[in-house]
């Protein structure tokens, strides 16, 4: 559930102070019934209208997901419910994409957006966006692992990885930080050293911190907050 008003100016379309004016004029409806309060709360994927016209998410959309396992991260796969098939119809068909991607067993912080320059721009390699996961795994790890992920892990493909960071919560438990997204990368660099990885969650992306408050499979728009800092990352 979130504000009318909020709602509104998530589009792009409105301020907040545009989107309040609008409500109070009796010319916004949330499920087909006319809203005259702008916090009233309505559910994030509810049919909202301005003079009846819906008002679909314009401009460009960035959304935070807690992704579950099970989902894959694509837009469409045969057989496969996608990160795309959690969000509400309001988010359906507006060119909606995960900016990187996670395995489909790995949980935790997935950016949407349909702002292709911004996505390339978080994913190009050049830029070397931090990102952080909790791990768990088995076989207890140690300050070896720690050590290896500081100079680089060197992959069984004899790919040898940036150096990271490796710090242990517990014995089978860490967070490692990545500066680059190569395919599988946590779980082939924890293979390596003999440490098999049992459950991945990304926590970290960039400036993205997970809002932890979100059950798995939940999603929210960016805060102001945050869009600016992914702009300015
Ligand atoms: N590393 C992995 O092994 N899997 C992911 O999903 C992300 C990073």
């Amino acid at each position: 559930m979130e504000r009318l008003d909020k709602r509104l100016a998530d589009t792009g379309r409105w301020s907040r102070k545009e989107a309040r004016a609008l409500v109070r004029a009796g010319r916004v409806a949330a499920g087909g019934a006319v809203c005259r309060s702008p916090e009233e709360k309505v559910a994030a994927d509810a049919a909202v209208t301005v003079d009846g016209a819906p008002i679909g998410p314009r401009g460009p959309v960035y959304l935070m997901m807690n992704k579950p396992a099970g989902v894959v991260s694509s837009t469409g796969e045969p057989g496969e419910r996608t990160v795309l098939d959690l969000l509400g119809e309001a988010y359906q068909n507006i060119g909606l994409f995960p900016a990187g991607r996670l395995d489909k067993d790995t949980e935790g912080l997935l950016l949407l957006t349909n702002d292709g320059p911004l996505a390339h721009r978080l994913l190009s390699p050049r830029r070397h966006v931090d990102k952080v996961y909790y791990v768990e795994t088995e076989g207890a790890l140690d300050e070896s692992d720690v050590e290896a992920v500081r100079r680089g892990v060197v992959l069984g493909d004899g790919y040898a990885c940036l150096p990271g960071e490796l710090e242990l919560l517990s014995a089978e438990s860490a967070h490692i930080t990545l500066h680059e997204g190569k395919y599988h990368q946590v779980k082939r660099m924890l293979a390596a050293r003999g440490k098999p990885v049992r459950y991945l969650k990304r926590v970290r992306f960039g400036p993205l911190a997970l809002d932890e408050s979100l059950p798995k499979g939940g999603w929210r728009p960016l805060t102001e907050q945050e869009r600016e800092a992914i702009f300015s990352d």
